[in-house]
């Protein structure tokens, strides 16, 4: 199976809310992902298979810091590496623009999201509480240093 990774634009942006509506109980607006597109710190980058968008990133750089701001593969795709490959692009592209330090924030009873963050060695700093909403849950601050 051959699957790209390349930026997204405008016309990604439904396909992106699908998999975003499919994927979190307080899912971004369609705003929220236009803001990114537009914002010159932040990247939306799309993995694109032979069926199309299975998933994507939404990262900021801002000098020597960067962060994963969000994360999804279609359910339909999962287990096959897609967000692995996502993860590392955005690292990638995050150390190609010069960062020290990468920063992330994850449900605590998100287990596959902070393994994935774990075997990529993302470390955990510390705990935000009652970050999340729908349903109220504390964050996991996670940090990758380059
Ligand atoms: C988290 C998510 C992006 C993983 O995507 P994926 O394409 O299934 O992940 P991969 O196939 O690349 O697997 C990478 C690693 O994730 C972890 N992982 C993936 N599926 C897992 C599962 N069912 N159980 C435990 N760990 C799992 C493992 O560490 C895995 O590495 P391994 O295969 O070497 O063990 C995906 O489950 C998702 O989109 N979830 C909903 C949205 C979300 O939670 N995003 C993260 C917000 S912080």
């Amino acid at each position: 199976m051959s699957a790209l990774i390349r930026r997204a634009d405008e016309r990604d942006l439904m396909k992106i809310l699908r998999i975003e509506k499919e994927c979190f109980s307080d899912p971004w607006s369609i705003n929220i992902f236009r803001g990114a597109l537009s914002e010159p710190h932040a990247r939306i980058f799309v993995l694109e298979d032979e069926e199309g968008i299975a998933g994507y990133t939404v990262t900021t750089v801002v000098l020597d810091e960067g962060s994963l701001d969000n994360l999804a593969v279609t359910a339909a795709k999962r287990g096959q590496g897609y967000g692995r490959s996502l993860l590392q692009n955005a690292l990638e592209d995050a150390q190609n623009s010069g960062i020290k330090r990468f920063f992330l924030e994850v449900r605590e009873s998100n287990e596959k999201a902070l393994r994935l963050y774990e075997k990529a060695g993302f470390t955990r700093l510390g705990v935000r509480k009652a970050y999340y909403q729908d349903p109220v849950e504390d964050a996991v601050i996670m940090e990758f240093t380059c």
